[in-house]
């Protein structure tokens, strides 16, 4: 095996896409909630683009366990450090959403949510422990990303080992 499977290709680059738009969401939703208030429909759309991207995770994971992966390119330090990246990742994409339910769940927006009264959304987050951990977990998905992505392009425009055909559907 030399290639991801098509399916685990998929997934990984749908998930990509997925978490610019709940990113993008998320930030228009903290801001618009400071400004002019948020709409209701944006949270409904984060929280939908957000939970795609858990079952997405889930999914490969058992598309991962299913259908093999192929072998590590290499043992280096640098390898172990994208393998740890790797698994990292995965926690972070499944945690990530969960503590946007809990968000949800533990402050006024999901009173808001109930009552679809927009009126009803916090001013703040504070004390809200769900909401710290799913700011926190952003930041540390983005930097996992950016070492991630770093990774790859090393590999593709200095090593050229041909690392990124592993994660394409082109044979
Ligand atoms: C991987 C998926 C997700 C990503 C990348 C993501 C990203 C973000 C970002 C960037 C913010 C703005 C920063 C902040 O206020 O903390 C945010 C806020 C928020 N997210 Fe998520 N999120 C995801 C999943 C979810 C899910 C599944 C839910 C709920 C079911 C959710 C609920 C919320 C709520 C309630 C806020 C607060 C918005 C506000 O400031 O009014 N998130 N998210
Ligand atoms: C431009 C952006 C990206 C590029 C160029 C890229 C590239 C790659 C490549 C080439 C691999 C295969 C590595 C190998 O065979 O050892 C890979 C695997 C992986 N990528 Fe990405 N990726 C990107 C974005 C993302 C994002 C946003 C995530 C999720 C947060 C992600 C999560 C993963 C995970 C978890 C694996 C390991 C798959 C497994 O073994 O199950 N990638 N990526």
């Amino acid at each position: 095996m030399t290639q991801y499977s098509k399916r685990m290709v998929i997934a990984h680059w749908l998930t990509l896409v997925l978490l610019i738009v709940a990113w993008y969401f998320g930030h228009e939703l903290d801001e618009a909630r400071h400004e002019e208030g948020a709409p209701l429909v944006g949270y409904v759309v984060h929280a939908l683009v957000g939970a795609a991207v858990l079952l997405l995770a889930l999914a490969r994971l058992y598309f991962r366990s299913k259908d093999g992966v192929p072998a590590p390119i290499g043992d280096t330090p640098m390898d172990k450090v994208a393998k740890g990246v790797h698994s990292l990742m995965y926690v972070v994409l499944v945690v990530l959403p969960v503590s946007g339910v809990a968000t949800v769940a533990t402050s006024d927006v999901g009173k808001a949510l109930k009552a679809w009264d927009a009126s009803l959304l916090p001013k703040k987050f504070s004390g809200v422990f769900a909401h710290n951990i799913h700011e926190m977990l952003v930041t540390v998905l983005i930097a996992l990303v950016i070492v991630h992505v770093l990774g790859a392009f090393m590999h593709q425009f200095i090593m050229k080992d041909g690392l990124m055909k592993r994660m394409s559907l082109r044979k």
